[in-house]
C-alpha cells in the first residue's frame, strides 16, 4: 500500500511554526485542523510534530495501538524529576502496574464515600461570601478543588487543610510553573541558569516530599506495612494496594503517586468550574435553566450523590462547558515507539504526535455551531450518535483519566451547591483571556460579583446561609 503524504504546515526554516504556537497555541492547532485537515505536520526548532484531529485516529493512537504510542519521552524527563514517577509520568511496566494498583482507589463505591465531603467543603467555602463582593472566581474554585483533594487523598480536616493544603498548593504551583516553562524551553535554556524558574525546582520538590514523607510515616505507627491505618482516604488505599504477589508499593512510589493525583486532580477540575461560571454569566437563559432545575429538585436542599440522576441539565452545562474549554487542552506528546501507519500515513519511529481535546471539541462536523455554548445539545441521542472520541475531555485508552467518574461528580456537586445558593456575575471590568498552560486556564482570573440568592433553604442549609450583616454591622459599615 502507498502510504499518503501528511500535509505539511510549512513556516520558517528550522524555527518552522514556533512563533504561532507560542503566541497562541490554540488558534493555531485548530487552525492547522481546519486548514489541513484531519492530520497535519508541523516544526518547532528544527522538531517535526504532527496533529491529529479524527476521531478514528484519535482511537489507533490513544487506544488500539496504545503500546506503539506511549507518552514522549520529552514530557516525561519534564515532568518525571518535578512531580515524582506516578501515573502521570510513567510508561510501560511500571504505568501498567501502579494503574492496576491505584485503580480501585477510584472504584464507584469508594469515591462515591467522597461525595459529602465535596458538598461540605462547597458549603463552608462560599460561607464566607458576602453578598454584592467581587471574587476572584478562578481563585476561588482552585482553593475549593485542593481542598477536596487534600481531604480525599489525605483525609485533612478544615482547619489542619488551610495550613497544609495551602503549603503543598503552593509547593505544587511552584512546580507546575516550572514545567509550563520546561515545555517550551526545556532542550534550549539549561538549569544551572540563574531563573527565577530554575531557582524554584529543588525547594519547591523538596517540601513536598517532606510533607507527604510526613503522612506516609505517621500512617505506620510501628513502621511496619502490618499495620497501615485506613482512614478511607486515597492515600490510605495507595499504602494498602497489593498486586497478586501479595507486593505493596514502595513508599517513594506511594510519594509520587500521591503528587501526581494532587496535581492531575484539583486544576483541572477548579478550571472546568471557572469556564462554566463565566459561561454562565454570559448566557442568562442556561443560568436561568440551571436554577430552575435545582429549584425543582433539590428545593433548597444540599444536593446529594442520588440528586445527580435527577439533574440532567446540571450535567450538559458541564459538559457543554468542557466541549468548549477542556481543562486538558492538548494530551501529552505521545512518540512512535516505531516505524508504524495512522490511517494510511506512515509514521516514523520518534515522531511526536499531538491530540488536542480542544481542536476536536470545536470541529463542526460534530458538533454544529461549535464556537456556541449551547448545553442542549448533549442529549443521550447526540451522544449516542458521536464517534467515540470526537468528544474527549477525559482522554481515552489505557491511559484515559483515572479520576474521570470523582471529576464529573465533583463538578456537577459544587456547580449545584453554589449555583443554588449564588448568581455569579461577570465584574463588568473583567478582562477574560485562555491561557493554555499544562491546562486550560484564565489569563487574568476571573472577578465575578456575589449576588446570594433569596430561594429558601432548609433547616439545615438555614443554619448555614449566607451572614447578612446585623442592623449594627451595615450601620458600622456605612458609618
Ligand atoms: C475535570 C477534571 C479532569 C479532567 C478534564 C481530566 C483530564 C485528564 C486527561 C485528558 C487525562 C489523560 C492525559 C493524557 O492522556 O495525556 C488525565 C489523566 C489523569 N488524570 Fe485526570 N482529569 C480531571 C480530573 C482528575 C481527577 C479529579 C483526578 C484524581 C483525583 C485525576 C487524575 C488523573 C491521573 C492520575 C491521570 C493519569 C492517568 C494515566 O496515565 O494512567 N484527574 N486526566
Amino acid at each position: 500500500m502507498i502510504s499518503k503524504q501528511i500535509p505539511d504546515a510549512g513556516g520558517l526554516p528550522w524555527v518552522g511554526q514556533m512563533p504561532q504556537m507560542t503566541q497562541d497555541p490554540l488558534q493555531f492547532l485548530l487552525g492547522l485542523a481546519r486548514t489541513h485537515g484531519p492530520i497535519a505536520r508541523f516544526t518547532m526548532f528544527g522538531k517535526s510534530f504532527v496533529l491529529i484531529s479524527d476521531s478514528e485516529y484519535v482511537r489507533e493512537v490513544l487506544v488500539t495501538k496504545a503500546n506503539l504510542f506511549p507518552k514522549s519521552s520529552r514530557d516525561l524527563a519534564i515532568m518525571g524529576p518535578l512531580l515524582g514517577y506516578g501515573l502521570l509520568t510513567t510508561n510501560g511496566a511500571q504505568h501498567k502496574k501502579l494503574r492496576k494498583l491505584a485503580q480501585p482507589a477510584f472504584h464507584a463505591k469508594r469515591i462515591t464515600t467522597y461525595a459529602d465531603a465535596m458538598t461540605d467543603l462547597a458549603l463552608s467555602l462560599t460561607d464566607e461570601w458576602r453578598d454584592g463582593e467581587t471574587r476572584d472566581i478562578n481563585v476561588e474554585m482552585l482553593q475549593l478543588t485542593m481542598y477536596i483533594v487534600s481531604k480525599t487523598l489525605f483525609d485533612t480536616d478544615r482547619s489542619a487543610m488551610s495550613g497544609m493544603a495551602d503549603q503543598i498548593g503552593h509547593a505544587i504551583h511552584q512546580l507546575q510553573e516550572v514545567a509550563d516553562f520546561d515545555f517550551t524551553w526545556y532542550d534550549l535554556v539549561p538549569q544551572w541558569l540563574p531563573l527565577r524558574v530554575n531557582r524554584q525546582r529543588q525547594p519547591a520538590r523538596h517540601m513536598l516530599d517532606q510533607i507527604i514523607e510526613g503522612m506516609i510515616a505517621e500512617r505506620r505507627p510501628d513502621g511496619s506495612n502490618a499495620h497501615v491505618e485506613d482512614r478511607g482516604d486515597l492515600l490510605s488505599m495507595l499504602m494498602l494496594a497489593e498486586d497478586e504477589n501479595g507486593e505493596r508499593l514502595t513508599d517513594d512510589e506511594v510519594r509520587d503517586e500521591a503528587i501526581n493525583l494532587f496535581v492531575a486532580g484539583h486544576e483541572t477540575t477548579s478550571n472546568a468550574l471557572t469556564w462554566t461560571w463565566y459561561l454562565l454569566s454570559q448566557h442568562p437563559h442556561v443560568a436561568d435553566k440551571l436554577r430552575a432545575e435545582l429549584d425543582t429538585v433539590l428545593a433548597g436542599r444540599t444536593p446529594t450523590l442520588h440528586d445527580l440522576a435527577n439533574l440532567p441539565y446540571t450535567q450538559q452545562v458541564i459538559k457543554e462547558s468542557m466541549r468548549l474549554y477542556p481543562p486538558a487542552w492538548v494530551l501529552n506528546g505521545r512518540q512512535a515507539a516505531a516505524d508504524c501507519t495512522i490511517g494510511d500515513y506512515e509514521i516514523k519511529q520518534g515522531q511526536v504526535i499531538f491530540i488536542a481535546p480542544y481542536v476536536m471539541h470545536r470541529l463542526a462536523q460534530h458538533f454544529p455551531n461549535p464556537e456556541e455554548f449551547q448545553p442542549e445539545r448533549f442529549t443521550p441521542a447526540m451522544e449516542e450518535a458521536l464517534p467515540r472520541y470526537a468528544y474527549m475531555p477525559f482522554g481515552g485508552g489505557p491511559r484515559v483519566c483515572i479520576g474521570n467518574s470523582f471529576a464529573m461528580m465533583e463538578a456537577q456537586l459544587l456547580l449545584a451547591t453554589i449555583a443554588q445558593r449564588f448568581e455569579l456575575q461577570l465584574d463588568p471590568a473583567a478582562r477574560v483571556a485562555t491561557q493554555p498552560m499544562i491546562t486550560l486556564t484564565t489569563k487574568y482570573g476571573l472577578p465575578m460579583q456575589i449576588r446570594a440568592r433569596q430561594h429558601a433553604t432548609d433547616t439545615a442549609d438555614k443554619q448555614r446561609a449566607v451572614p447578612q450583616p446585623s442592623v449594627d454591622e451595615a450601620e458600622l459599615v456605612l458609618a
